[in-house]
């Protein structure tokens, strides 16, 4: 089944606050079980698409295209429908679940961890206390946290940022969603702390049969844990492919250009071809392929008009000459 389906999706500003949409025709699919990559440089439309997935859109945007979360939908523009917001609520957390950048903004640093875990617990469901507070124990458990009873007495900024957000991720698990929107999860985390949270995320997305949706701007983060990844440039999709099938052959200029600017753990160091030009702000208009000012393949006719994604050798790719491109 699909559990999260996002199609055409726009979202713009009105005139005046922007020269181009922040999202044009992005389209997304999560299935059952699938760990699905979304990986673009900072301000590409990552956290908007996530968000997107929750019914959450900047204020004062407009938005069409369709986005279904498991049978439900959230947002209908040909029949003008848009989920009311009672109906998010309940969707948020029971159905479909998210993991933002920084644990501290999640948290109410007022609420005992308890109070935290169990308030998440006791609005999607009927469970007296005393079950709540096992439960949330339990929870806390299967993020690794030792001395979950002594845990759930603490304050927040009795934690670590490692041991917040893993006390988010039990927190987004509480109701059993079947889907778990990841945005940068482990941005903010030193290194050996991110790679806990990374396995621990991994680890409980098989335990409880979710899909999940993980954000982020590295691509070799993407490339280790998902299963297809979808590469974002300034709000449109450039490319999507099974994980593999990327790394070792990209179709987009883009892509490729984002490989090779990774340096090489494996080998002699090789000069970084980190990617000239900068990426394009809300306020530059776009004809054509957004990427066309970067692109080193770059010829007239790419600037004319918006290039659609299209089936090539097993990638969808919006490109007119994928097949020039190699790593
Ligand atoms: N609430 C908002 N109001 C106005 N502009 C926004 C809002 N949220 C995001 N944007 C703009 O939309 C673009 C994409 O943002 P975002 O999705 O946060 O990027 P990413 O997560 O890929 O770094 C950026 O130019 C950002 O400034
Ligand atoms: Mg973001």
């Amino acid at each position: 089944m699909t559990l999260l389906s996002i199609q055409d999706l726009t979202v713009a500003l009105p005139p005046g606050r922007a020269a181009r949409p922040i999202l044009d025709r992005v389209s997304i699919t999560v299935e059952d079980g699938e760990t699905v990559g979304l990986v673009g440089e900072s301000g590409s439309g990552k956290s908007v698409t996530s968000r997107a997935a929750l019914g959450l859109f900047p204020d004062g945007a407009t938005t069409t295209g369709t986005i279904k979360v498991a049978d439900q939908t959230v947002l209908d523009s040909a029949v003008a429908y848009a989920m009311a917001k009672a109906s998010l609520r309940q969707m948020r957390g029971a159905t479909a679940a998210m993991v933002f950048q920084d644990p501290r903004s999640s948290i109410n640093p007022l609420y005992r961890v308890g109070d935290f875990l169990t308030e998440a617990m006791r609005t999607h469901g009927a469970l007296t206390r005393q079950e709540a507070d096992s439960r949330a124990a339990e929870l806390l458990e299967s993020v690794g946290i030792t001395d979950p009873g002594g845990a759930l007495r603490r304050w927040p900024h009795e934690f670590s940022g490692g041991m917040l957000q893993r006390v988010v991720i039990a927190a987004a698990l509480a109701a059993d969603p079947r889907l778990l929107l990841a945005d940068e999860p482990t941005t903010a985390l030193d290194v050996s702390t991110q790679a806990e949270v990374i396995a621990i995320l991994t680890r409980l997305r098989r335990e409880h049969g979710m899909g999940m949706l993980f954000v982020t701007h590295d691509l070799d983060l993407a490339g280790a844990i998902c299963d297809r990844v979808y590469v974002l440039y300034a709000g449109q999709v450039m490319e999507t492919q099974p994980t593999q099938g990327l790394f070792s052959a990209p179709r987009h200029p883009y892509t490729a250009a984002l490989l090779g600017s990774r340096p090489h753990l494996d080998g002699p160091a090789i000069r970084l071809d980190a990617i000239s030009g900068r990426p394009l702000g809300l306020d530059q208009p776009v004809s054509g392929c957004p990427f066309a000012p970067r692109c080193e393949r770059v010829t007239p006719d790419c600037e004319e008009d918006r290039v659609p994604l299209t089936p090539h050798d097993g990638a969808e790719v919006a490109c007119l000459r994928p097949q020039e491109v190699s790593r």
